[in-house]
């Protein structure tokens, strides 16, 4: 306890940092520390995770580590952020541990599984006085920002249409026996854990959608989730314009692509590449598309991959708001819409029993 006491205090004299603490170091989680470890203002006093250091693969001589929520909190007072990063179906209840010893949070995308769920969060954040920060890496994509400077500054003007494919790959080697990956309790469904970024890329570009419709299936996925594997949703936006959003798992091998689409009545573009990284089209009224700084590679998990490596923004954006330099990139509201949007989809997927 001793040293670990002197050699927080010698650093903080050295510099304010915001300290952060992981709670669930698996895949993600460990992106988390290192991008905590790698930010100079940023510094990471605890992790937690319910398997021994030993099992997630964890140096305890780097970090104090522990296997309960609340004796880490307790004992680390000195957490500014706790960093959600266990299973989607916990994030709710991680979310509000944290906020009871008054700590901000970053939580890991989706937000929580319902709704419902994430008011709670967003209620209780608002009486302890903390931010909740989601993680939307995509955003920070080069083709991401160019679209939204797109969109916002009315170049391609009204929006008439827009479509969205989300083809992936997700086999046995990614839904392995016992893991809570394609449990309707802590995934709760493809879009929810494959696809919410692009379900939150739309909102943040084109705002709301109503008149929802929808034809799902589950193709080679029986034996693997608790869910469908794939879905061809239509929708209308509530600015005007109509769009669909087509994803599966069920691609054979591996990822084939991650798009959209967007008509307005001033020009057309495109961005595509594996997982939206490339700006494949732009035919635009008096507009010379100049090319982007490359986008970061998708997180590699061995046999599949994910979405862009970009939460080292996340990290800064935190660092940032908390040192009164700038203001929330993600927040609480906006990871309530992707999860309340997500559930009405589900609702129609819900109302056919494809199953
Ligand atoms: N932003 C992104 O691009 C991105 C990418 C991958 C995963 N995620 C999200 O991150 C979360 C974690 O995904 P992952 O792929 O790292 O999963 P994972 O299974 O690799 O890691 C989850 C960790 O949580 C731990 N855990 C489970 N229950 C716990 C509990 N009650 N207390 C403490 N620890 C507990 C597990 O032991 C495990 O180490 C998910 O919500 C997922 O949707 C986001």
């Amino acid at each position: 306890m001793g040293q670990w006491n002197a050699l927080h205090e010698a650093m903080t004299e050295a510099k304010r940092t915001v300290k952060f603490a992981v709670l669930g170091c698996g895949h993600i989680g460990k992106r988390h520390m290192e991008m905590i470890r790698r930010d100079p203002e940023a510094e990471l006093v605890a992790a937690c995770d319910m398997r021994s250091a030993e099992e997630v693969g964890i140096d305890t001589s780097t970090v104090r580590y522990f296997t309960d929520v609340d004796e880490m909190l307790r004992e680390v007072p000195e957490i500014e952020v706790l960093n959600v990063c266990t299973p989607n179906g916990l994030h709710v209840p991680h979310s509000l541990k944290g906020l009871e010893y008054r700590k901000h949070l970053v939580c890991e995308k989706p937000m929580g599984l319902s709704k419902a769920a994430c008011e709670e969060v967003i209620h209780k954040a608002l009486q302890v006085g903390r931010h909740v920060f989601g993680v939307m890496q995509n955003r920070y994509s080069p083709p991401s920002v160019w679209l939204k400077d797109m969109v916002v500054s009315g170049r391609l003007g009204d929006i008439f249409m827009v479509q969205v494919n989300c083809y992936w790959n997700r086999d046995e080697r990614y839904y392995k026996k016992g893991n809570w990956k394609g449990t309707n309790e802590l995934d709760g469904g493809t879009l929810f854990t494959q696809f919410s970024h692009f379900v939150d890329i739309l909102y943040w570009l084109f705002g709301d959608i109503t008149d929802i419709q929808g034809k799902f299936d589950d193709f080679n996925h029986k034996d693997l989730t608790e869910f469908e594997d794939s879905g061809m949703v239509s929708f209308r936006f509530k600015r005007g314009g109509m769009g669909c959003l087509n994803y599966t798992t069920s691609v054979w091998d591996r990822n084939l692509e991650s798009s959209l689409t967007v008509i307005g009545s001033k020009g057309s573009v495109k961005v595509g590449g594996q997982y939206m990284d490339k700006v494949e089209v732009c035919h635009v009224k008096d507009y010379t598309f100049t090319e982007l700084p490359p986008t970061n590679p998708a997180n590699d998990y061995g046999a599949y991959k994910g979405s862009a490596q970009n939460h080292d923004h996340i990290i800064r954006n935190v660092v940032d708001t908390i040192l009164d330099r700038g203001s929330m990139t993600t927040n609480a509201l906006e990871g309530l819409k992707v999860v309340e949007i997500i559930e009405r989809i589900y609702r129609k997927r819900d109302e056919q029993l494809v199953r």
